[in-house]
């Protein structure tokens, strides 16, 4: 029941390289939150980010290279209206292919990144790099063009790299930021807003003793051979727990309500949030929206698990805390310094004319197991792979020639997954309920629409959606970084 649930949730995920950083950590609490700068489009919904590599102060007066969107890690958040499309050109400055997807976009197949079709860096070919099997991937560009029609519930959403075998060090090394998509209705619905809206996106790193960001694999730049694997297998954490890229920061806040826009952008780590007052009084995390935007009626939780490449909107009321207090953010999962997060400190007693209304969004689908035409059984375990290690999908590794997955559009389907470990589960172009958890209802925290749910050790999780939207090759996949890097992949064709 419940308990046993809970108890697998406090579970640390099955744990994998645990980088140690060769510096000393900075004291929490004292760097301010940074809020990742909003993208200015270059013209009437269009945008452009230069992807380059950037020396950045992440810990007070070292100095990082990263891979950046625009020089920043969080890269730029684009906002943008539902049902009015863009057009996002990247251009590749970095010495590495990339690729850019955007999680949780309802997004046409030339748009969705797929995982061989690359934007070229500068100097074009590079030798023995790996395209896949796929004609369509012999494309050489520097920039590349997505378009995003949008048509899709408002929510936060986020753009990332998604590159075969390497999502995971060019997200470490930070390419990753926030999309967020507003439309009229959720504006006056009278939710927290402007600086009382705060987009947090988490995210662990270790930092090597010449302050680079330490990933156990080779330098990805020096590693573009099919086959040669990192050495990690459970995915990649590190003791450096980053908020909007700052570590364990603080945030002055008024006594009122906010609304946290939290995504797990952490490879592999696994939180369970809860806000605390020091002096121990808990307050309520209530959710109003999953990845897919709106639940239908807020959802009130003590602490909350957040999987890698999960968003939950969240309002916190820090009214009732004196001003002068502090209020903790901390992960229950975590051992040490991983145990913190970030501070808000309450400053002054100020108005507050936002709400939380009992009934948020009254068009969530309601498909019903009944509606479904196909049942179909995915398993997601570790296995051989050629000689090696991998993880794998019903018993395969990711093979881009395959159609794993072939639906019609329009098809309602339910998935049941299986998981061995921790695996967060991710489908490309849809939003998907949870019907069930080890054969019982769902949990607190599965409500709403999705894009990823976390399957927890041992643990069977059905889902329920529709296929819709648009036909072509998508994806669906592991969103540990490193179990899809080792081949925890499967293709999506809807015909
Ligand atoms: Cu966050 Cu396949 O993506
Ligand atoms: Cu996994």
């Amino acid at each position: 029941g419940l308990s046993a649930s809970a108890a697998l949730a406090r579970r640390p995920a099955a744990t994998g390289a645990q980088l140690r950083s060769a510096l000393p950590l900075p004291e929490p609490y004292r760097t301010p939150l940074p809020i990742p700068p909003v993208l200015r489009p270059a013209g009437d919904g269009r945008y452009t980010i230069a992807q380059r590599e950037t020396v950045m102060e992440i810990l007070p007066g070292v100095h990082t290279p990263m891979w950046t969107y625009e020089g920043t890690f969080p890269g730029p958040t684009i906002e943008s209206r539902r049902g009015r499309p863009i057009t996002v050109t990247h251009r590749n400055e970095l010495p590495v292919p990339t690729v850019v997807h955007l999680h949780g976009g309802r997004t046409p197949a030339a748009s969705d990144g797929y995982p061989t079709d690359l934007i070229l860096p500068e100097g074009g070919h590079h030798a023995g790099m790996h395209m896949g099997n796929d004609p369509r991937a012999v494309v050489s560009h520097v920039t590349r063009d997505y378009t995003f029609p949008l048509e899709q519930r408002p929510t936060l959403l986020w753009y990332h790299d998604h590159r075969m075998d390497f999502t995971g060090p060019a997200i470490w090394r930070g390419l990753a930021g926030l999309h967020i998509v507003r439309d009229d209705a959720e504006e006056n619905l009278g939710l927290p807003s402007g600086p009382r809206e705060l987009p947090l996106v988490l995210a662990d790193r270790a930092f090597a003793a010449d302050g680079s960001l330490a990933y156990p694999a080779l330098d990805p730049t020096l590693q573009e051979r099919p086959g040669v694997r990192p050495a990690y297998l459970a995915g990649v954490q590190g003791d450096v727990i980053l908020v909007n890229g700052a570590p364990w920061p603080v945030h002055e806040v008024d006594a009122a309500r906010y609304r946290l826009r939290v995504l797990n952008a952490s490879n592999s780590r696994h939180y369970e949030l809860e806000a605390r007052t020091d002096d121990g009084r808990r307050l309520d995390l209530v959710q109003v929206g999953a990845d897919q935007g709106l639940l239908a009626a807020p959802v009130v939780h003590g602490s909350l698990p957040i999987a890698p490449a999960e968003r939950y909107d969240i309002v916190v009321d820090f009214s009732a805390v004196p001003a002068g207090a502090r209020v903790r953010l901390r992960n229950l999962l975590g051992e040490g310094r991983t145990t913190d997060v970030m501070a808000f400190r309450v400053a002054r007693r100020a108005p507050d004319d936002s709400r939380v209304p009992p009934v948020l969004c009254t068009d969530l689908p309601t498909w019903r197991r009944g509606d479904a035409v196909r049942v179909r059984d995915l398993a997601f375990r570790a296995g051989r792979m050629g000689g090696e290690h991998g993880w794998l999908i019903g018993g395969r590794p990711f093979d881009p020639a395959r159609a794993d997955v072939t639906t019609a559009l329009g098809d309602v389907e339910v998935w049941r997954l299986v998981a061995d470990v921790h695996h967060p589960v991710h489908l490309h172009l849809v939003g998907f309920r949870v019907l069930s958890r080890r054969g019982r209802a769902p949990l607190a925290h599965d409500a709403g629409l999705k894009d990823t749910v976390s399957l927890r050790p041992g643990e069977a999780v059905e889902i329920i959606t529709r296929f819709e939207g648009y036909r072509g090759r998508y994806l669906f996949h592991c969103h540990n970084a490193e179990h899809e890097d080792m081949g925890m992949m499967a293709n999506l064709e809807i015909t």
